[in-house]
């Protein structure tokens, strides 16, 4: 028996004037797209903006359904719709930020598991790490590198070539 650790990275910046200006349009980009968010349930809207290799930016936003599971988070929403439209373009950064209607949020959006094995299906998809920036309305922004520092321990697809 062998106890191990993994380790992950991120950083933490107070405030979003601290991030460079291309993340900091793509925040802008998330935050906008939070706005849009059909989220009538939960009141709750979060926002996704992938900045694409070839410059293009592709936001989502969550759609919510009143047959609750139908719903889709914006980080699918928008990877999916990146995956649809530009299906040979690594995604090189995600900002992913939330707001809701019933209180403020301080602290920076934390990707469902769902969402963190979709995103980290096109890191692989591409061989490309996707560096992510997680915010909230106020508070501290996180930044990490690749989709595996938020999902270590993802489903792989040599898994199912396994025995
Ligand atoms: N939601 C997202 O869009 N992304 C997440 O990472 C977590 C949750 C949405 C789903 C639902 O519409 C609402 O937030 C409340 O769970």
């Amino acid at each position: 028996m062998i106890e191990k650790e993994l380790k992950i990275v991120f950083t933490e910046y107070d405030s979003e004037q601290e991030l460079g200006k291309e993340e900091q349009e793509l925040l802008k980009r998330a935050k906008e797209a939070s706005k849009l968010a059909y989220a009538p349930y939960s009141n709750f809207h979060v926002g996704a903006a992938l900045l694409l290799e070839n410059g293009v930016i592709v936001t989502g936003n969550n759609q919510e359904n009143v047959a609750y599971p139908s719903g889709l988070c914006a980080e699918r929403v928008a990877i999916y719709a990146a995956g649809a439209q530009y299906p040979n373009v690594a995604i090189k950064t995600i900002a992913i930020t939330c707001n809701s209607k019933v209180f403020q949020v301080n602290e920076p959006l934390s990707p469902c598991g769902a969402c963190r094995q979709a995103m980290s299906e096109y890191e692989m998809r591409h061989k490309s790490n996707i560096r992510t920036i997680l915010a909230g309305e106020t508070g501290k922004i996180l930044v990490m590198n690749s989709i595996a520092d938020l999902l270590p321990f993802m489903f792989k697809a040599e898994e199912l070539k396994k025995g």
